[in-house]
């Protein structure tokens, strides 16, 4: 719940370019897998669809460079520096800034950067998705959604802001989260490179080098409509 404030503030008041960026990215991605062709390099970066996800790519870099250079501008001044440190709660930019190795080394730009797509990539996407189709399962379905919204109002009595200690209360909430999440997960597949061969029980085995495609059950468990039998994952 407090996650996106520590990432949001610096980042979030910009045209939507990032975001059609990673939106285009994510498709062509997928698409680049469905692609047998396209999963050569060469042929692909000379293709309308390669030429684009570079387009993208450079579009999102662009713009965690720019995020980036803002805020060490900002910390060379040294009260800034000395204010943020004071704070509550840092932002994650402020903490890779200030991070040092044992030796007193400071991240590189390489790094930073590699670290700043992926969390602003991971921090934004997945979370909107998800809410997304949560609001949708709950329009969807408005007896589960009645069930949330007394429960809240139960937990919350006369309280006009929720605190940490209300979230864990909130039961039959938190399942419908995550039948949400279950039926339409942000992130449907996961890949890994397999570092040494991997046997299957029904004999069946992959070989080292292997790249795997892990997809997201949709279907094992009873679906939302019987929520009242719903799974506790
Ligand atoms: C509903 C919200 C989210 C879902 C469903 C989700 C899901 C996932 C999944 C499935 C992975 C594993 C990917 C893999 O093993 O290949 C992952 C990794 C990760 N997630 Fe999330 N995530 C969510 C929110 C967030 C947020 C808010 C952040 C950061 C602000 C975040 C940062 C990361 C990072 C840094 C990794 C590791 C990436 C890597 O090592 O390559 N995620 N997430």
């Amino acid at each position: 719940m407090h996650i996106m404030p520590l990432l949001l503030p610096r980042w979030l008041c910009r045209d939507s370019s990032y975001y059609s960026a990673i939106s285009d990215l994510t498709l062509l991605a997928q698409q680049r897998i469905d692609s047998f062709q396209y999963h050569n390099d060469f042929i692909y970066w000379l293709t309308p669809h390669g030429r684009r996800f570079l387009k993208a790519c450079k579009v999102a870099h662009d713009h965690t460079d720019q995020v980036i250079r803002e805020c060490k501008e900002a910390l060379k001044d040294e009260k800034e520096w000395e204010k943020i440190q004071k704070r509550r709660h840092l932002d994650f930019l402020d903490i890779l800034l200030g991070a040092k190795d044992d030796g007193g080394v400071e991240l590189s730009d390489a790094d930073l950067q590699a670290e700043v797509d992926t969390f602003m990539f991971e921090g934004h996407d997945t979370t909107t998705s998800g809410i997304a189709w949560f609001l949708y399962c709950m329009a969807r379905y408005p007896e589960h959604q009645n069930h949330c919204r007394e429960e809240v109002q139960e937990i919350l009595g006369d309280q006009d802001s929720i605190q940490w200690g209300d979230l864990g209360k909130m039961s039959y909430l938190t399942m419908c989260i995550k039948e949400s999440l279950r039926l339409y997960p942000p992130v449907p597949q996961v890949y890994r490179q397999l570092s040494k061969p991997v046997s299957f029980v029904d004999g069946r085995s992959l070989p080292a080098g292997k790249s795997s495609d892990f997809v997201s059950s949709q279907t094992s468990s009873p679906p939302f409509t019987s929520m009242g039998s719903c799974h506790h994952p």
